[in-house]
C-alpha cells in the first residue's frame, strides 16, 4: 500500500457535498451516527466498514459476512497490467497514474450518449457500500468493501437503445505513466465486456471508492466496475468509455488466450481452468499455509444472478 495516496487536504474539500450530505442524512435519519465512528460490537452486516468521505450505507441483502481482506493487501496485490505483470508493481507504478481531469464516455447504441466527468458520475446517486467476494482467475480472492452504485444507475441515464446487446468497457492508457504499457501483454486499451442483462443487473457496481476511501490507483482510480460472481479480470479498472453495442466485444483476455479465458468468465468450480483446478482458492492474508477456501458456484452470487444462465452450456460458455 505503499503508494496509497492520502489526502492532503480535509477530505470534504475533495468530496462532492452531495456524497457528503446524502450520507450525513442518512446517518441521521438512521439514528446511526455512531456508525460512521467505527462503533464496535455490530454485527458486520450492519457496520459501515469505511468511516472515510466515500463510505455509502449498507444494504443487507449486497454484503457477505467473510473476514475482510486488510486495506493494506487490498491496494498492495494487485493485477493491473498497465503497470507490470507482477503482483506489487501496480502498489509501486501507479502512483504516476493521473486521475484529475477524468471523464468516462457512455456512447454507442444510447438515445443520450454523454461525456460524464468524475465529479458527473459521483453526484449521480448517493454512494453505497457493498462488501464483495472478488475471485481471481488465478484462484486466490479477497473480501472488499467498495463504495459505488449499481452501474444500471448510469447506464440508464444514456437510454440504451434495443439494439444495445453488450456492453463494452475501455480503460485508460496513459503510456508515459504505465510502464507495463511496454510490456505488450496486452494489445491495449484493456477492454471487457458485459451482455446487456449482466450489465444492468443490481450486483453489477461502479466503484469510486474502498474502506470508505477514494479508490486507490493500484484499484484502478477513479472509477472501475465489479461484477462479483466473475472473475476478476471482467472487472475493469480505470474506466475512460463505456460502449453499449450490438456484436459481443472482443475482450481483452478472449483475445489473449480464447482456449483459457472465455467471455462470460463466471466463477464455477466444476469447470477447471485448462492449467489449474478452480475448486478451491486462497485467500489473501490468511497466510500461505491457512486451509483453502472451497469455490462456490457464480462465486456464492447464484441465487441472484443463475437465471440469467438457464438454458446455457456453462462449459462451453465459460
Ligand atoms: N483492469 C485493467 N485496466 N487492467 C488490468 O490489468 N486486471 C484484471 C482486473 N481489471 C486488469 C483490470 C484482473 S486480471 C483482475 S484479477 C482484477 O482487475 C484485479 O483487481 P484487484 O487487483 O483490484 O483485486
Amino acid at each position: 500500500m505503499s503508494r496509497i495516496r492520502l489526502p492532503l487536504i480535509n477530505p470534504s474539500q475533495i468530496t462532492p457535498e452531495e456524497v457528503w450530505a446524502s450520507r450525513r442524512t442518512w446517518l441521521k435519519q438512521a439514528g446511526l451516527g455512531a456508525l460512521a465512528l467505527g462503533a464496535g460490537g455490530l454485527p458486520v452486516s450492519a457496520a459501515l466498514a469505511g468511516t472515510g468521505p466515500y463510505a455509502g450505507r449498507r444494504d443487507p441483502k449486497y454484503v457477505v459476512t467473510d473476514k475482510l481482506t486488510s486495506e493494506k493487501d487490498v491496494s498492495s496485490y494487485n493485477n493491473f497490467y498497465e503497470f507490470g505483470s507482477g503482483k506489487q508493481d501496480p502498489a509501486k507504478y501507479a502512483g504516476k497514474m493521473q486521475t484529475q481531469p477524468w471523464s468516462v464516455v457512455v456512447e454507442g447504441e444510447v438515445a443520450k450518449p454523454r461525456t460524464f466527468d468524475i465529479d458527473d458520475l459521483l453526484k449521480l446517486a448517493p454512494l453505497e457500500e457493498r462488501v464483495y467476494r472478488m475471485r481471481c482467475v488465478e484462484a486466490w480472492s479477497m473480501v472488499i468493501p467498495w463504495e459505488g452504485y449499481s452501474l444500471s444507475t448510469l447506464l440508464k441515464q444514456v437510454e440504451p437503445t434495443s439494439k444495445a446487446k453488450y456492453v463494452e468497457f475501455v480503460t485508460a492508457v496513459q503510456p508515459k505513466n504505465m510502464p507495463g504499457f511496454y510490456e505488450h501483454i496486452i494489445d491495449w486499451p484493456y477492454v471487457e465486456g458485459l451482455r446487456i442483462d449482466e450489465a444492468m443487473h443490481p450486483l453489477t457496481f461502479l466503484v469510486f471508492g474502498v474502506y470508505g476511501k477514494k479508490l486507490p490507483n493500484p484499484n484502478g482510480a477513479p472509477v472501475k466496475v465489479s461484477v462479483p460472481w466473475k472473475y476478476g479480470f471482467k472487472s475493469g479498472k480505470s474506466l475512460v468509455k463505456i460502449r453499449l453495442v450490438e456484436q459481443r466485444p472482443l475482450t481483452s483476455w478472449v483475445k489473449i488466450a480464447p482456449t483459457e479465458y472465455g467471455f462470460f468468465a463466471n466463477v464455477n468450480p466444476n469447470v477447471p481452468h485448462p492449467r489449474w483446478s478452480q475448486a478451491t482458492e486462497r485467500r489473501i492474508g490468511d497466510g500461505f499455509f491457512a486451509p483453502r477456501v472451497k469455490t462456490l458456484m457464480f462465486n456464492g452470487y447464484g441465487d441472484q444472478v443463475a437465471s440469467m444462465y438457464s438454458g446455457m452450456d456453462l462449459r462451453r460458455n465459460f
